[in-house]
């Protein structure tokens, strides 16, 4: 028996050895079964990426049948309940846990890099007042790219690591004036004197008092929240990070691409939906109703499924439990009653069984993001400031991969073969183009 695919091609009766590493094929072994020497060779058709392997990495392992989630090797209920989320992100970006003078020198890194140049203020006054903040980040992090052009030089790793401490240390600023600046708040400079979760809530919430005290219990809650969504192997956001990374465009840029990619409802998104959701339901009665419509494909049920995880999401049971938490201190989330109930229904009903459907990481989040006095815009936010870490941490990774070129997919074209330019004045005799 040898770690390898016979593949026999029926077209032409010739037999292919294709070697297995990893469990894998490598896609390009394919290009050598031809029907003759005009034939260009097979390629695989995969839309999504739905078995489809884009790289090697070492940081995040998923086994989505056992719900089982490890950041370099560490179990995240372990990272949860005794890490903090700086330590976690030098734990993703370095491969290994920090000692005490590492751990020391990196936040003194990233607390010191905090600040934003003013010019980026007069930027977020630019828009409407009521501008979506995940829209204001994605492009202030672009923006950001504009004052340091020496972030485009890959291949100094000094300055590669100053970027990552720069976009790390400022998300929460970004993320916090474009807060205050949909509420028509003065921005909040940040108190070097905070831990990263507690300046964050700092920007956000101070008001007239001379210095923030963030509440312990909310101020570890939103530590905890930061480690669960700090990175996730291969998901959209990070695709999209590492395919832009890949035309070697500067780290900043590449951020606010994987941004956008999380801004959507079917990923980061989700937690703003789900949110949306509960209160459409409005209450526990009308949960039947609304999982009729569901499974009628009238609705979808946000903050459930999952492309990997087919099995509990490990995070969305740390989270629930975080949430008894937070609710001791600012009162429970009448939603959580609603949430509870479609969960119970969901789990036990045959439609969602059989998709295997269980609630993701965006399930519960924002039920506590709403109880931490956080509006729904702001969700997909606080999902984008942990990632960074994650996104930065599968760029490094991508940059120095020897394997890696730029990302540009084939295609298979069923278009219009060749044909004559059609001038305006005959146009119309042509069969009806189909409405796109
Ligand atoms: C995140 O990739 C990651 O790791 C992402 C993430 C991360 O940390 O980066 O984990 C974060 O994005 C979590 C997911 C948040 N999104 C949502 O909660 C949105 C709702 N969920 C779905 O849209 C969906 O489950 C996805 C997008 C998460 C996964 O979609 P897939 O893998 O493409 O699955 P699918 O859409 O092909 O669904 C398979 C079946 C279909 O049924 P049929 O049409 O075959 O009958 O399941 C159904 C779907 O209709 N289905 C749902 C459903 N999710 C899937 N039906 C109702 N409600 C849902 N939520």
């Amino acid at each position: 028996m040898t770690d390898s695919l016979t593949i026999t091609d029926n077209r032409t009766g010739r037999a292919y050895e294709v070697p297995i590493t990893q469990g894998t094929i490598r896609a390009t072994d394919l290009r050598q079964i031809k029907t003759d020497e005009e034939d260009p060779g097979l390629m695989a058709y995969d839309p999504a990426f739905m078995n489809t392997a884009s790289c090697i990495s070492r940081i995040t392992y998923i086994d989505g049948d056992r719900g089982i989630l490890r950041y370099r090797g560490y179990p995240i209920e372990q990272l949860a309940t005794r890490s903090n989320f700086l330590e976690v992100a030098y734990l993703l970006l370095n491969g290994e846990l920090p000692t005490r003078a590492q751990q020391e020198a990196w936040v003194n890194e990233i607390t010191h890099h905090t600040f934003v140049h003013e010019n980026l203020k007069k930027f977020i006054d630019g828009f409407h007042y009521d501008a979506h903040p995940m829209g204001i980040l994605l492009s202030a992090v672009g923006a950001l790219s504009t004052f340091y052009p020496s972030a485009r030089n890959l291949n100094d790793p000094e300055v590669v690591h100053l970027q990552i401490v720069r976009l790390i240390a400022k998300m929460p600023t970004l993320a916090a004036f474009a807060y205050r600046h949909s509420i028509g708040m003065p921005y909040v400079h940040p108190d070097n004197g905070l831990s990263y979760a507690g300046n964050f809530l700092n920007m956000l919430f101070r008001v007239s008092e001379a210095k923030y005290t963030p509440n312990p219990v909310l101020e570890r809650a939103l530590d905890v929240l930061f480690i669960l969504h700090a990175d996730h192997e291969q998901n959209c956001s990070t695709n999209a990070m590492r395919s832009v990374g890949s035309s070697r465009v500067d780290p900043l840029s590449a951020t606010s691409a994987a941004i956008a990619a999380l801004y959507g409802p079917l990923h980061g998104g989700a937690n703003e939906a789900v949110v949306r959701m509960l209160g459409q339901i409005g209450s526990v009665a009308n949960v039947p109703d609304f999982l009729k419509k569901v499974k009628n494909h009238e609705a979808k049920l946000m903050g459930f499924g999952h492309r990997i995880y087919k099995s509990f999401d490990p995070r969305a049971s740390i989270i629930k439990k975080l949430a008894d938490e937070v609710f001791e201190v600012t009162g429970r989330n009448p939603l959580l009653d609603i949430a509870l109930e479609l969960e119970r229904i969901a789990l036990e009903e045959d439609y969602f069984i059989s998709r295997k459907l269980y609630p993701n990481v965006d399930f519960y989040s924002g039920l506590i993001y709403q109880a931490l006095g956080f509006p729904s815009n702001m969700f997909p936010v606080l999902f984008a400031i942990p990632r960074t870490s994650g996104w930065l941490s599968q760029w490094k990774e991508m940059v120095v991969d020897p394997e890696q070129k730029i990302a540009r997919p084939r295609q298979v074209y069923l278009g219009e073969g060749i044909r004559d330019y059609v001038p305006v004045e005959a146009r119309g005799q042509q069969k009806e183009l189909a409405r796109t």
